[in-house]
């Protein structure tokens, strides 16, 4: 065999998301101020295999949306006046209800500007947190670029750093691997926890402050941004001590809907994403979902239809794309939704699924499985690139057919939702298909706007605040207690006492 020469991708063009990640270095902007775009963007909820599912199991019917209509208005009338059981500490938790009308020109530009300024100056980014303070940058940065972001040039990445996420699990093999692809270098850090004290940040943070002190000496404290609570957190002493440079998280905003806050849009101007086009999407669906009509308002028909499969029995929420980029925002969700809904014995549990992949798995128990599942589809309607199955002359696999009938991997890809919704619902599964127009910041910012507003809702249908989160409060605790943090001795030993006392069952 002669020498063998590495492959050329023959018969495809550019990639279409390496080519919307340089045109984002530069200026030009989609226009989504204007209403031809901002409709042709618009992402939409259909409802279609939601009502009387076929089987044995109880089905959800239009009645009961009618039913508990009343009870959702309500509900959005209390949140629109920031009433009801919605205080964390005495403080409404409301504050990112009005945020994208809030939200100025100018204060994006300041953000864009401190990224910049950072990211000029650096080769690798490393955003630190963990629940709200991690995912809902996580999830946008994935949503909209390369899969392989860091393998490929900067150029390619639109002039922007390699971007890196430490700090959201406490695994040192992760973490080492992790400082492997920051070795030789220029780092630098947003370190973001709204309380300061949680302790897988706080230890990331630790960690990779003294390896920068250690490389850079005192100007380490011009590559870290710290992005937390202004008054309350414990990261306020340490940054004015060290004289890094802070960005707040207001008070009336918890970490899982502070993603248009500075703890979201610093790390996705750091990688170039459009912040403009990002508040535009958030405003976008404030303005539908201020709507007192439930059948026009997508937050309050989503939250009504998951309290109505709720109340049937569905238990378990699986959460399922048809799109690689978009899994992460399914993984938004599975945050949102339970650490906002999991009190009181309450709430669905929400299972991230990317199709077709899981249907050759927990595709089998979604089908015929316990029947106390609602399936939420976040279907990608155009991807950014087309992929041509070719033709091929013996035909042995059979698949020319698809060329035949004008196929493509994209028209496939939508068969992979709307194929599995449809059996999904004769086997007596309701779901709802969430149709996302094309993978732009606009629609991420409509998404999370109609998340939020419909996981408020379900607070007030369930009966408790959606706001806090004593559970997650708690482990924060028993971690502290365990580690023998100072203040939490008495708890530790309480703790250590009682689980010495019981019995072993270990094989
Ligand atoms: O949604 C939330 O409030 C939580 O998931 C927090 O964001 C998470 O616990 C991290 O907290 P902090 O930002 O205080 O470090």
């Amino acid at each position: 065999m002669k020498k063998m020469e590495g492959m050329q991708l023959i018969g495809f063009g550019e990639n279409n998301t390496i080519k919307a990640q340089k045109q984002r270095a530069k200026d030009k902007k989609n226009p989504f101020n204007e209403q031809p775009w901002q409709s042709a963007n618009r992402i939409s909820l259909d409802l279609t295999y939601l009502f009387d599912t076929p089987g044995d199991s109880p089905s959800i019917t239009i009645e009961d949306i009618k039913d508990i209509a009343p009870q959702v208005i309500k509900a959005h009338r209390m949140l629109k006046k920031d009433q009801g059981d919605i205080y964390d500490h005495g403080i409404p938790m409301t504050g990112w209800q009005n945020l994208p009308e809030e939200i100025t020109q100018r204060h994006l530009e300041e953000i864009r500007s401190a990224a910049r300024s950072l990211g000029s100056r650096i080769d690798v980014f490393v955003s630190l947190g963990i629940g709200g303070s991690y995912l809902g940058i996580e999830a946008t940065f994935k949503a909209l670029s390369h899969n392989y972001f860091n393998q490929l040039s900067r150029r390619e990445r639109g002039d922007a750093p390699e971007i890196y996420f430490l700090g959201q699990n406490m695994d040192p093999d992760y973490f080492r691997d992790t400082l492997d692809m920051l070795k030789g270098k220029r780092v630098g850090i947003n370190v973001i926890s709204k309380s300061g004290t949680t302790t897988e940040t706080a230890i990331a943070f630790r960690i990779l402050r003294n390896l920068m002190e250690k490389n850079w000496g005192q100007d380490a404290k011009n590559l870290i941004y710290v992005t937390t609570d202004p008054v309350r957190g414990a990261l306020q002493k340490l940054s004015k001590d060290k004289g890094y440079k802070t960005f707040p998280i207001p008070d009336d905003i918890g970490g899982r809907f502070s993603v248009l806050t500075d703890a979201g849009l610093l790390g996705l101007a750091m990688a170039n994403i459009d912040i403009d086009e990002f508040a535009a999407g958030f405003k976008y669906m404030r303005n539908i979902t201020m709507s007192d009509d439930l059948w026009q308002n997508p937050s309050l028909l989503h939250s009504g239809a998951r309290y109505a499969a709720w109340l049937k029995g569905k238990k378990i929420e699986v959460v399922a794309t048809n799109s690689a980029s978009l899994y992460s925002v399914a993984r938004w969700m599975e945050q949102l939704f339970p650490e906002s809904e999991g009190h009181s014995g309450h709430g669905m549990w929400v299972s991230p699924s990317l199709y077709p992949e899981k249907l050759h798995a927990n595709g089998q128990m979604v089908q015929q499985g316990e029947r106390n599942i609602l399936e939420t589809f976040i279907m990608l309607k155009e991807h950014d690139n087309r992929i041509k199955v070719p033709k091929d002359r013996d035909n042995l696999d059979g698949l020319n057919f698809i060329l035949d009938n004008d196929q493509d991997m994209n028209s496939i890809n939508r068969i992979v939702i709307e194929g599995p919704a449809y059996a999904h619902y004769l086997g007596d599964v309701p779901n709802m298909i969430i149709e996302i127009p094309r993978r732009n910041a606009f629609s991420l910012g409509e998404i999370y706007y109609m998340m939020e507003r419909s996981v408020a809702i379900s607070g007030y249908l369930l009966g408790h605040n959606p706001f806090t989160q004593p559970g997650v409060e708690d482990y924060k605790k028993a971690i502290f207690a365990l580690l023998g943090r100072p203040g939490f001795e008495e708890k530790g030993k309480e703790i250590k006492d009682k689980i010495s006392k019981m019995k072993r069952v270990k094989i």
